[in-house]
């Protein structure tokens, strides 16, 4: 029998970005891998870093291979001040803006600029995708105001405390779980794979395939011999049986919006591998 996560968990530190693919649905059974023996949370594919958030680790790394995400996070890390008073210039979310955004090129503005321009992006495309074109520039279509407003400035400055606690590293995983060490609690929620071959050795966010499985899973490896704790979340599938093999795991059902329409929901099932 597979248990059913809880609908909506209750957070005191919410994130400030949606994420696709976050797995706010299974905090309440991912927030019980962190024990008092746990000092470090590690966490390479941070995304909206919704467990993180959660558990409120006392020390962090946190990376990804999104540079734009890793520049706001320092951002606001460092001066949320300035980031939001970025966001307040900016109109009402519309077509219009949002595509005016989306154009300008992030390297042309200050940091404080850069990191509003993710902020309402990430707000208002559709379904807190992520994607981006063969040149790097985002692509995502507007959403609409349906997905609520910015949270409020309570919510930046308290993420902006719990971010001063973490090391950020932009890059591949694998650099980030190379830091690891016992002691660290490594949370590892990688993209869906894409059953493609890597032409170019170069890492992009867009695409994770199956030769980053069986990285992965090395590194699992890895990390079990070194003694370190590590959870992976997947959902069910063909890569998530090479990842699980060997280790414990639970199965999780959790319901989810096709395509972000709350009238349309489907039940998917999730695995959560961990070592003990
Ligand atoms: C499913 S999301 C993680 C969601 C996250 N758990 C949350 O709470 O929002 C996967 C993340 O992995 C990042 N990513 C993709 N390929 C990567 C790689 N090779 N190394 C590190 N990060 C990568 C993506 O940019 C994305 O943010």
């Amino acid at each position: 029998m597979v248990p059913d996560a809880p609908e909506r968990p209750k957070q005191d530190c919410q994130p400030f970005l949606r994420w696709a693919g976050s797995k706010r649905r299974l905090l309440p059974i991912l927030q019980t891998f962190w024990t008092k023996k746990h000092k470090r949370y590690v966490e390479p594919f941070a995304g909206s870093a919704c467990l993180f958030f959660a558990l409120k680790p006392p020390k962090a790394i946190l990376g990804d291979l999104n540079p734009e995400l890793i520049a706001t996070y320092l951002e606001v890390k460092h001066r949320i001040g300035g980031v939001l008073e970025e966001l307040k210039k900016l109109p009402p979310a519309d077509r219009e803006e949002y595509g005016r955004l989306r154009r300008t090129d992030p390297k042309s503005m200050s940091t404080a600029e850069r990191a509003a321009r993710f902020i309402y992006l990430n707000r208002y495309c559709f379904n807190g995708i992520y994607r981006t074109n063969l040149q790097g520039q985002f692509n995502v279509p507007y959403s609409g105001v349906r997905c609520g407003g910015f949270p409020g400035d309570d919510v930046f400055k308290r993420c902006s405390r719990r971010l001063q606690r973490v090391r950020f590293m932009r890059g591949d995983f694998e650099r980030v779980l190379g830091e690891a060490k016992p002691g660290d609690l490594v949370y590892m929620d990688p993209p869906f794979a894409v059953k493609e071959r890597r032409v170019f050795r170069q890492y992009h966010p867009n695409t994770f395939t199956s030769e980053d499985i069986e990285r992965l899973r090395r590194w699992m490896e890895i990390l079990d011999g070194r003694g370190i704790n590590f959870v992976v979340s997947y959902a069910e599938s063909a890569e998530a049986n090479i990842l699980k093999r060997g280790y414990d795991y639970k199965t999780v059902s959790v319901r989810r919006n096709i395509a972000g329409f709350a009238t349309h929901r489907t039940v998917s099932n999730e695995v959560v591998i961990f070592n003990s």
